[in-house]
């Protein structure tokens, strides 16, 4: 995995001068597009789960050098979202959302070298937190490289 670790860095230093702003884009706009994922926060303290998801996105931006603790966090992250209920089909979903939030906290600095290293990291990160997470073979979503 070779991530565009500056840019990451740099661009989400923005965000963390926002961050309520940043995680009420996040949340406004996951349940305004995608509002088959809304039961699942039906019992949810959402102030405090924006704090906890902005912790998780700086952990990840502060040890995009440091691939063991990234591989060992986000395994057990996605390993207890088996039981929040969340599907392999979700993650797309919370991927759109969060360059969508990090595009309106950035502005002008969204560039479309910002977006493809987002892009890129909510991929590596993704694909670590479904290799934590045992989901029956049959929802996994197949890996558009893979010939059948
Ligand atoms: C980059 C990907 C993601 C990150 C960094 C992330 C981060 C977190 C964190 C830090 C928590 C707090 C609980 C814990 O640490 O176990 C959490 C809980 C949760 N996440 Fe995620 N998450 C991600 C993807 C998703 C996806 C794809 C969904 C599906 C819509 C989702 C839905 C939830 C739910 C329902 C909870 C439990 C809320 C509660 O406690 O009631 N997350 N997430």
């Amino acid at each position: 995995m070779s991530l565009k670790i500056e840019l990451l860095q740099s661009s989400f230093l923005e965000a963390r001068t926002r961050e309520t702003e940043f995680t009420t884009y996040f949340y406004t706009n996951l349940f305004a597009d995608f509002p088959e994922v809304k039961p699942l926060f039906a019992n949810t303290n959402m102030e405090a789960q924006g704090k906890k998801l902005f912790q998780s996105l700086a952990f990840v931006v502060d040890h995009l050098s440091k691939p063991d603790a990234l591989s060992n966090t986000l395994k057990g992250l996605g390993t207890r979202h088996i039981q929040y209920g969340v599907l392999p089909s979700h993650y797309q979903m919370v991927g759109s959302t969060l360059l969508k939030a990090l595009s309106l906290c950035l502005g002008e600095a969204w560039t479309p070298n910002t977006e493809q290293a987002w892009s890129e990291a909510y991929a590596a990160v993704t694909q670590l937190m479904l290799s934590g997470a045992e989901y029956p073979s049959e929802i996994l979503i197949p890996d558009p490289n893979l010939k059948q």
